[in-house]
């Protein structure tokens, strides 16, 4: 089953390296399905495509630099042609949870830059209500970690700090900060969650990307299912 879930990865990563086409501006996202978009991107302008990509992290940076993608600095730009990023969760409006890489906060900044945001997906991110099987990554300046905790408490999550896997101690995010996790015994009103949480002094952004894909591409065994908003 994970060598399927990997090969539908693939199969959408694949299908997305479509949507870039010659001169774009590329947001260039995080994660292992977008791996694969990068891969075939990469492959893409060796043969001559010619784009320009913007990183959401330090993966995708990398990963672009080592398969000859030219990059520009999200600091340096104002608008993209295209973005093209994974999701941990999906729902039928194309609302979604990101951040299980910890970058949510390029992810959206890159995002909300694109005139079209797409989010590609093998179909077992598809849910019916988001946020009950994944939890929602916040990203928190580590001085607002208490604060942030009980704030969320409040609302009734239960936070967890994200804790690194090689490392003693908490993730570091790309621009050093926490990620705290946030678990829910049943399904939140996640427009008003992230009304909520954004308005916490000390978080820096949400996981929750409410109304902001235009397009999701879904891969299933039989094909690439593509979704419109
Ligand atoms: C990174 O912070 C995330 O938003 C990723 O886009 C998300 O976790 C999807 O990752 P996979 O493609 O590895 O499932």
């Amino acid at each position: 089953a994970q060598d399927e879930g990997k090969n539908l990865k693939k199969i959408v990563g694949l299908a997305a390296a479509d949507l870039v086409k010659d001169g774009m501006t590329v947001g260039i996202g995080t994660g292992s399905t977008a791996a694969f978009f990068i891969e075939e991107l990469g492959q893409r302008v060796r043969q001559g495509l010619s784009i320009r990509g913007v990183p959401t992290s330090y993966q995708a940076k990398l990963m672009c630099y080592q398969h000859g993608i030219p990059l520009l600095d999200p600091s340096l730009v104002d608008r993209l042609d295209i973005a093209i990023d994974g999701a941990d969760e999906i729902d039928y409006s194309l609302n979604a949870i990101k951040g299980g890489g910890a970058a949510n906060t390029m992810e959206k900044v890159i995002a909300t830059m694109a005139d079209e945001f797409v989010i590609i997906v093998d179909h077992s991110k598809l849910v019916e209500k988001l946020a009950v099987s994944f939890p929602v990554p916040v990203e928190v300046i580590p001085a607002a970690l208490g604060l942030v905790m009980r704030k969320v408490r409040e609302i009734g999550a239960r936070p967890e700090l994200r804790m690194a896997v090689r490392k003693a101690g908490p993730v570091v995010t790309d621009n050093g900060n926490f990620i705290v996790d946030l678990y829910f015994d049943e399904a939140p009103d996640v427009y008003r969650l992230n009304r909520v949480l954004k308005s916490i002094p000390g978080v820096v952004e949400t996981g929750l990307f409410l109304g902001m894909a235009h397009k999701a591409l879904v891969a299933w065994e039989d094909g690439v299912e593509v979704m419109l908003a």
